[in-house]
């Protein structure tokens, strides 16, 4: 099959080549941020000032939890858990929002319930090794995904006529839960991982090609909007994901469908984005909805910007047996690729991308 003609990332729109970081930061990272804003993610919502109301502090049988309850002055009010580790820090961190409930991640009976989710107590804890996490020496962050933004198609015009999207608020709630948190002892803020599943890995790519404070990002099986291609004829198309959720997206990426090729940017460029900080796309075999040989080729496509930044190679796609979910062995994957690139990495990137 012919390969589809991807923007080149190295080549700004009127021609001009980039050749050196310079170029790339004050040239490209604009330009390509004004397209995926213009188009396809829209603007960062404003959440406003945040006050963060402390609900509890508890040991667990690997360490200990923390809720807090964030209170945004112009957005939402949710519960934000946090599992350290046992021992001083500080700690290197994943942040990720999770599907069904900070209640539903572990079976902990002081968690408090999000009244609003009826998803059974631990219901998610195999997703959420937190016992594997903490004992790696990581800790983990969360909090439920829909208390940032309701997952609901009928949010689309009230968000569009802010000119945001759903997958916006959800990048700019782990933001807000990174920058919280990077004020904590406890925290070895310039380690901090930004993760997720699906629709959550995509908002994990995004936050992480917007905030250089990540420090690295594992999008899991993120496909389309995500780290797989939108100029596709495999698995989720620009037309099917449009169609079903309008609210993730602007109205302008629905009409990109079928002339895909019109597109100035491509799902390389959130990546390229990203650089020069460590990036893990996770994949499973079962799962062609997301496409994995297209992220696969969405991060070869990124790797020139990560060599003209000097970073080397810390890019990497994995695909492992089975189907549309994550497992503890994600988990561990996850943990090994953080271990290992954030190794080096004391400090976030000099210049900031936005
Ligand atoms: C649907 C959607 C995907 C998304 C997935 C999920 O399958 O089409 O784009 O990634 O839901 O979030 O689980």
């Amino acid at each position: 099959m012919e390969e589809p003609n991807y923007p080149d990332l190295l080549v700004c729109d009127d021609g001009t080549p980039v050749r050196d970081a310079e170029t790339w930061w004050r040239r490209r990272v604009p330009e390509l941020w004004g397209h995926f804003e213009a188009i396809q993610y829209g603007r960062r919502p404003d959440f406003g000032c945040l006050d963060v109301v402390p609900v509890g502090v508890w040991e667990n049988p690997f360490g200990f939890t923390q809720v807090d309850r964030l209170e945004f002055r112009s957005g939402p009010a949710v519960h934000l858990a946090v599992f350290w580790p046992d021992g001083e820090g500080p700690f290197p961190l994943f942040v990720g929002l999770n599907f069904r409930g900070n209640h539903a991640v572990c079976s902990d009976p002081n968690v408090p319930i999000d009244p609003s989710n009826p998803a059974p107590r631990g219901s998610q804890e195999n997703a959420w090794p937190i016992e594997l996490i903490l004992e790696s020496g990581f800790a983990l962050a969360t909090a439920w995904y829909e208390g940032f933004c309701p997952d609901d198609p009928g949010q689309a015009g009230r968000l569009h006529a802010s000119g945001t999207t759903a997958l916006a608020c959800w990048a700019e709630a782990l933001t807000r839960i990174r920058s919280v948190l990077s004020l904590n002892p406890l925290c070895r803020s310039e380690q901090t991982i930004a993760i997720g599943h699906s629709r959550l890995g995509k908002a994990a790519l995004l936050a992480c090609a917007r905030d250089a404070k990540f420090a690295a990002c594992v999008p899991l099986q993120s496909g389309c909007g995500g780290a797989a291609p939108s100029r596709t004829s495999v698995g989720e198309t620009v037309a099917d994901i449009t169609r079903v959720f309008p609210h993730w997206f602007l109205p302008a990426f629905a009409t990109y469908a079928g002339r895909e090729a019109e597109l100035p940017i491509d799902q390389h460029a959130l990546i390229a984005l990203c650089a020069p900080r460590p990036m893990l796309l996770l994949n499973a075999e079962e799962d062609t909805w997301a496409n994995p040989a297209g992220q696969r080729r969405m991060l070869e496509l990124a790797k020139p910007v990560y060599s003209l930044l000097g970073s080397g190679d810390v890019v990497e796609w994995h695909m492992r047996p089975g189907k549309h979910e994550v497992l503890p062995c994600d988990w561990e994957r996850a943990i090994a690729f953080a271990r290992f690139r954030l190794k080096e990495r004391t400090a976030p990137p000099r210049r900031l991308p936005c």
